[in-house]
């Protein structure tokens, strides 16, 4: 087990640094709320998990869900990562940023049809299908497209694991995955079918996972339906045990990725299958933060309220889940010890960045840099409140880019239309 220090955000002097470049560079030159990732940092956590795995075949998918901006999708995919989709829009970016459809896998519960014809022309790895409606519906689009689908079942191993209840994934009162005792009945169906190859077999159980052990424990599920298949002539030849893999937010200790190695490699002893991972989480999280400007203070007397000029719909992870996420200054030197809950300018109560955290007094004008937001920040972000989405910077080395544009107002009505029934009608 490790802490992983931020290593790649540290201190020269009083000013903090993302690899060569001043994060005070950067807010003056792209202003805030800002997103700063480290390309290096994405690129190290990439080639630990790949290295731990490097005796056996296997491709890292990474579940770009976690973030899919086009300059991170096309950092990975240049290091050899293929990617785990979700929509027919990440399929669109994937592509875009040059992912080849060989290494596409495309999960969720909720394909459509359309979706699917996308995935297939594109000629993807393989389709994770969560039910038996969704594989006929795979069967039809591979008919109409003459093309044969390439399929995995996601299976619910109904294992538990220990995180937020929103990010368990793989029990069985979750609505992913098809429970174990139909999951055979599937394949046998899907063999049957001339559209449907049958290609691998998937779980994935959930995210934010601190403890391997429900890996082997899955994985032994999946090899025992892997044996209960092989007597009928069904050999699934990818497994793919999904994401998860958890990372450092506050003081919790985060695997590694060369003990999952150690404890699933001895498992697979003997076999000759390939293995996939969907990690998101662990490769972007602590490779990136989310800068902020203090506005004001306030100070009613029972607490302290600092108002930054970033808020949940920039970072909801604090009011979705309650989230902690370190907050530095990317410039030291202020006195004092100030307990504050760290807010923004959002009108709901839920919005904060931060609650009671002990910081130095800021003054107005300083910017706070809201670290492990790589993972699930812009991603997750929206315009609520009318607020233009951040703009996103990718460093590497001593380069910085600006890998999307801070939205414009103009952004925020792009698409909308004021119908003639809504317009004039000026009443007194
Ligand atoms: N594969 C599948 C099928 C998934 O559903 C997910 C995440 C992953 C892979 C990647 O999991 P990761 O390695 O990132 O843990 N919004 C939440 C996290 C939701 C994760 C959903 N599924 C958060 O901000 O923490």
């Amino acid at each position: 087990m490790t802490r992983l220090a931020y290593d790649t955000f540290c201190y020269r002097g009083k000013d903090l640094f993302v690899e060569g470049v001043k994060l005070a560079d950067l807010a003056h030159r792209f202003g805030t709320p800002l997103y700063v990732y480290s390309g290096g940092k994405i690129l190290s956590q990439f080639e630990s998990f790949d290295r731990a795995f490097n005796s056996v075949p296997h491709t890292i998918c990474y579940a770009m869900k976690a973030n899919s901006n086009l300059g991170i999708l096309a950092l990975l995919a240049k290091a050899g990562a293929g990617v785990d989709i979700v929509s027919g829009g990440e399929l669109f970016r994937a592509r875009r940023a040059g992912v080849p459809g060989s290494r596409i896998v495309f999960s969720g519960v909720g394909k459509t049809e359309d979706e699917m014809t996308a995935a297939l022309r594109a000629g993807i790895l393989m389709f994770n299908v969560e039910s038996g409606e969704e594989m006929d519906a795979l069967a039809r689009v591979a008919r109409r497209a003459g093309k044969l689908a390439p399929l995995s079942i996601r299976v619910n191993p109904n294992v538990a694991v220990d995180t937020h209840r929103h990010m368990t994934t793989g029990k069985a009162e979750n609505k992913f995955g098809v429970v174990m005792n139909q999951a055979e009945a599937l394949y046998r169906r899907a063999a049957k079918n001339p559209w449907l190859r049958v290609t691998g077999v998937q779980a994935h159980i959930g995210s934010q996972i601190l403890d391997v052990r429900p890996y082997g424990e899955t994985l032994k599920k999946l090899l025992d339906l892997v044996d209960r298949l092989a007597p009928l002539g069904i050999a699934p030849g990818i497994l793919d045990i999904g994401g998860g893999l958890g990372v450092v937010y506050n003081s919790e200790r985060a695997p590694r990725p060369i003990q999952l190695a150690e404890l699933l490699l001895p498992l697979l002893k003997g076999r000759s299958l390939k293995l996939l991972f969907e990690p998101g989480r662990f490769l972007v999280a602590e490779a990136g933060c989310l800068l902020t400007k203090v506005l004001y203070r306030k100070e009613p007397g029972h607490k302290n309220f600092v108002i930054v000029d970033a808020a949940m719909n920039d970072l909801a992870r604090p009011a979705l889940y309650d989230a902690h996420h370190p907050v530095w200054p990317i410039r030291k030197g202020r006195a004092g010890r100030y307990v504050a809950d760290v807010v923004g300018p959002i009108c709901e109560s839920g919005d904060y960045l931060a609650k009671a955290r002990a910081l130095p007094r800021p003054e107005p004008g300083d910017v706070w840099a809201v670290m492990a937001a790589g993972a699930y920040g812009f991603s997750m972000s929206s315009q609520y409140n009318a607020r233009p989405r951040a703009g996103e910077v990718l460093v590497v080395g001593n380069e910085s880019r600006l890998v999307r544009k801070r939205e414009t107002v103009e952004d925020l009505v792009r698409g909308e239309t004021i119908p003639s029934f809504s317009r004039g009608g000026n009443r007194p």
